[in-house]
């Protein structure tokens, strides 16, 4: 059972960095196809943080003995979807993107109530990097577009730090 519970802590986690193959794919076709420039640059801040949760996210499935290949298939999906997105008015879009991060960070706040205590941090900033991803579209939203990717500037910045 224990065994049966750690594999699929694993495929969860793993699960988990293909998300941010994913992301990184979705928000650099986002950076490339919006036509306003500082949204585009807003964009390629996010996808900056997905690069640098992605190499923490590899080093964790790499420790549990998980599968670090990045998946096409992922890379793909987020490219796939990049229309989707860039074809809604910005406020759908932030409306949309909100509302769709509310269940991933749920999840992945599970996965930090489950893992090791030595994996804690990892996981933490997991979740962290999809609340700033959240905030930024809520204060896009709120009419804040001045201080809006502030959180997810501050998050890339506290890795340096660590
Ligand atoms: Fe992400």
């Amino acid at each position: 059972m224990v065994a049966e519970a750690s594999k699929d802590f694993v495929s969860k986690v793993e699960r988990a960095y293909q998300g941010e193959v994913y992301g990184e794919a979705l928000y650099l076709g986002l950076a490339d196809v919006l036509d306003d420039p500082v949204r585009s640059e807003k964009w390629r801040a996010l996808a900056e943080l997905e690069v640098v949760t992605k190499a923490r996210m590899r080093d964790l499935v790499a420790k549990l003995g998980g599968d670090t290949r990045e998946s096409d298939v992922f890379r793909q999906k987020g490219i796939d979807h990049v229309k989707k997105y860039a074809n809604l008015p910005w406020d759908a879009f932030m409306a949309l993107y909100s509302k769709e991060l509310e269940p991933v960070i749920k999840r992945y706040a599970e996965l930090e109530q489950r893992c090791a205590p030595e994996d804690a941090a990892v996981l933490r900033f997991l979740t962290e990097h999809e609340v700033v991803t959240k905030a930024f579209c809520d204060l896009e939203l709120a009419g804040r577009p001045d201080i809006s990717i502030d959180p997810t500037r501050a998050l890339i910045a506290s890795v340096g730090a660590v």
